[in-house]
């Protein structure tokens, strides 16, 4: 997919815009309404996974209008590397008891499924009522298949490194309000 309107001005180690600010406000709109209708009357604890999510969690609360609650994890598998260690890490654990909580797990990106894999069973075994996952992105990788099934997805992006909108690379470009594809030179 590409930024079709242009209106998006483009840092300079950005190769390609995928998802312009405006882009970017219909997913989360859309995600948003399908979470509201899904949990009327149920308070749901929404949980961002920090630090890649915090930009979408923040606009996705508001485009949420059903009663519902927030917490945080932190947790790492990339650390500064461009691949995944394999190993999950928590850095920061909930403040909220979810047993018996209706949750959703929110979060920047699926790729390999490694975080979300963990932190599913991780927060199954504390016994909330139920676990769902709204992801901004799927990265699609050929050859790659996750067994985590998102209930809400934003946008299907290629297998590229993407950066923007809370997405990092070595913690920097997660301010940008566009999502883009980084030029290999910068990370290579
Ligand atoms: C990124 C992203 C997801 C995870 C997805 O986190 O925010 O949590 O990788 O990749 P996976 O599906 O291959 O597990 P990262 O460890 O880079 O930390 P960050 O959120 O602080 O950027």
């Amino acid at each position: 997919m590409d930024c079709q309107d242009g209106v998006t001005a483009c840092h300079e180690d950005i190769e390609r815009v995928l998802l312009c600010e405006a882009d970017i406000l219909g997913i989360v709109e859309r995600m948003g309404a399908e979470i509201t209708e899904d949990y009327r009357g149920q308070n749901p604890l929404c949980i961002a996974i920090l630090r890649g999510a915090v930009v979408f969690f923040a606009d996705l609360i508001r485009a949420i209008e059903c009663p519902m609650e927030i917490d945080f994890m932190a947790v790492s598998s990339y650390g500064s590397a461009a691949r995944s260690s394999g190993v999950v890490r928590i850095l920061k654990d909930l403040d909220t008891p979810i047993e018996g909580r209706d949750i959703v797990i929110v979060e920047d990106i699926l790729d390999t499924g490694i975080t979300l894999n963990y932190l599913i069973k991780n927060l199954e075994s504390r016994g909330p009522r139920s676990v769902e996952i709204a992801a901004f992105l799927v990265k699609d990788v050929p050859g790659q298949r996750s067994a985590v099934r998102p209930r809400y997805v934003g946008a299907h992006v290629p297998d590229a490194f993407i950066v923007g909108y809370g997405l990092d690379y070595a913690e920097r470009y997660r301010n940008l309000p566009y999502l883009g594809i980084l030029k290999p030179e910068v990370y290579s």
